[in-house]
């Protein structure tokens, strides 16, 4: 099949990528000439695992490109991508659907072909309605399909999520497009890898937007639990560990920690309630999880300052990891910028260090003291945290790091390392829904 992938994001690099190992010939379109620049030449806007190699691999067998010029991507392919952005729109938590809409004009614009236009991008329950409008009246003799196809992928695992999905979704009423995606995805069926599920359009998009609500929740519920656990002396991780080895609840996302963040779960929960609010149909518990999540993500950095015996003004506190998640350079919505901001605001001098998410850091923190690595930024530290569960910060030599410290205090929110070994170590240890 000949695909174009409209944006070259997470998504819609990733997605371009693995179309292209499955054999299929992908275009990739960006209007940013320094991304399209970076790609042509092997580098990669984001850090994403495996992707430099899966990008170079498939640029030289020759069915993957990267242009600015959607003329030339869309012509020929039997589908077109939307996988643009669809950022929180500033006060409303509206998404905003600008680039999606203005993407799909362009595309109707240019297309010669009859073609499958897919929306990738996380939009609205109704989205497609409104992107059948505007292809109607921009390209009225041309029979352009439209269809939804959400993805589930997570940034750190994409290639592994998007070549082994759990289940990949498909909505559109058009046997056409139904025959056009099923060949897409037909790699992934071949060796019945995943369901490939077909459903209406509106029930696809909804069905994206109730998978990260559900997910969101199910963090909420044990962090809310994991206070619960600090309060009555129990240990949350045992608690998770024994509820989820129940096969209705599942063991995954149920790890207690500062909050989640990210590009998807804070922005797509709003954009949800905003659907819910217009469809006067109240979703009160998603409600609950974002209000509860914002709450805990402030009320971390003075659970710092409560541990460093409630005065951390002229103090220095190393922050470990400040992506919100290991293994991306992403800073969005991050628990990390709660906390800095919570502890330089009572006074304290922060210092970080993170394998990936500096750079980004850097942009949102001009106050801040970055660091090389973790022995770096604990060294005459009053206190260190550990915001990011990465692989470099699971095996630190405790002793050498209470070791350099001013005071050793050591605040663990992903419960990486136990309490008994801190305290053997000589350090003074706060975790998560852990008995203190
Ligand atoms: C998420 C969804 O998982 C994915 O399906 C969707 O397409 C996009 O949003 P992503 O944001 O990349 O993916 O990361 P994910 O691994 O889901 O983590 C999100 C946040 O939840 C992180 O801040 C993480 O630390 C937090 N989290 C996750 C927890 O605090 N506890 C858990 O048990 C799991």
């Amino acid at each position: 099949m000949r695909i174009a992938m409209i944006g070259t994001g997470y998504v819609g690099l990733v997605s371009g990528a693995c179309f292209s190992d499955f054999g299929h010939h992908v275009v990739c379109v960006d209007k940013d000439p320094s991304k399209i620049e970076g790609l042509n030449a092997g580098r990669m806007p984001i850090y994403e695992p495996g992707l430099e190699t899966l990008v170079a691999t498939n640029v030289r067998a020759g069915r993957l490109f990267f242009t600015l010029d959607v003329t030339e991507a869309v012509r020929d392919a039997d589908a077109v991508f939307i996988a643009v952005g669809t950022p929180s729109r500033r006060g409303d938590g509206h998404a905003d659907l600008s680039f999606v809409y203005a993407a799909v004009e362009e595309v109707a614009r240019a297309t010669t072909n009859d073609i499958t236009l897919v929306t990738k991008s996380t939009v609205p329950v109704g989205t497609g309605d409104e992107v059948e409008r505007i292809v109607r009246s921009v390209a009225p003799d041309r029979a352009i399909r439209v269809a939804s196809n959400p993805e589930f992928l997570r940034e750190g695992a994409a290639i592994e999520d998007f070549k082994r999905p759990d289940r990949v979704v498909c909505g559109t009423n058009d046997p056409e497009a139904a025959t056009c995606l099923r060949a897409i995805y037909r790699p992934l069926s071949l060796n019945k890898s995943a369901p490939v599920l077909f459903t209406d359009r509106r029930t696809a998009e909804l069905t994206k937007y109730a998978a990260n609500a559900f997910l969101a929740t199910k963090i909420t519920f044990i962090n809310e639990i994991a206070d619960l656990c600090e309060a009555v002396g129990a240990d949350v991780q045992e608690v998770s560990y024994g509820i989820g080895l129940d096969n209705r609840i599942g063991r995954k996302f149920l790890h207690a920690g500062p909050g989640y963040g990210g590009s998807c779960f804070p922005k797509d929960t709003l954009a949800l309630l905003q659907t819910a609010e217009r469809h006067e149909t109240p979703l009160r518990i998603v409600e609950t999880v974002v209000s509860v999540n914002a709450i805990r993500k402030r009320a971390m950095g003075r659970k710092v300052i409560r541990f460093m015996g409630g005065e951390v003004r002229g103090k220095t506190v190393a922050i470990l990891g400040l992506t919100f998640k290991p293994n991306t350079d992403d800073m969005r919505d991050s628990p990390a910028i709660d906390i800095i901001q919570a502890l330089q605001d009572a006074g304290a001098h922060v210092r970080a260090c993170d394998p990936e998410g500096v750079e980004q850091a850097r942009r949102m923190f001009s106050d801040v003291e970055f660091v090389s690595g973790p022995m770096a930024a604990v060294k005459d530290a009053d206190a260190a945290v550990i915001v990011t569960e990465w692989d470099e910060y699971r095996g630190l030599d405790l002793r050498e790091i209470g070791a350099v410290m001013r005071s050793p205090v050591l605040v663990d929110f992903r419960n990486i390392y136990a309490a008994d070994q801190a305290r053997v170590a000589g350090l003074r240890y706060l975790g998560v829904g852990k008995p203190h």
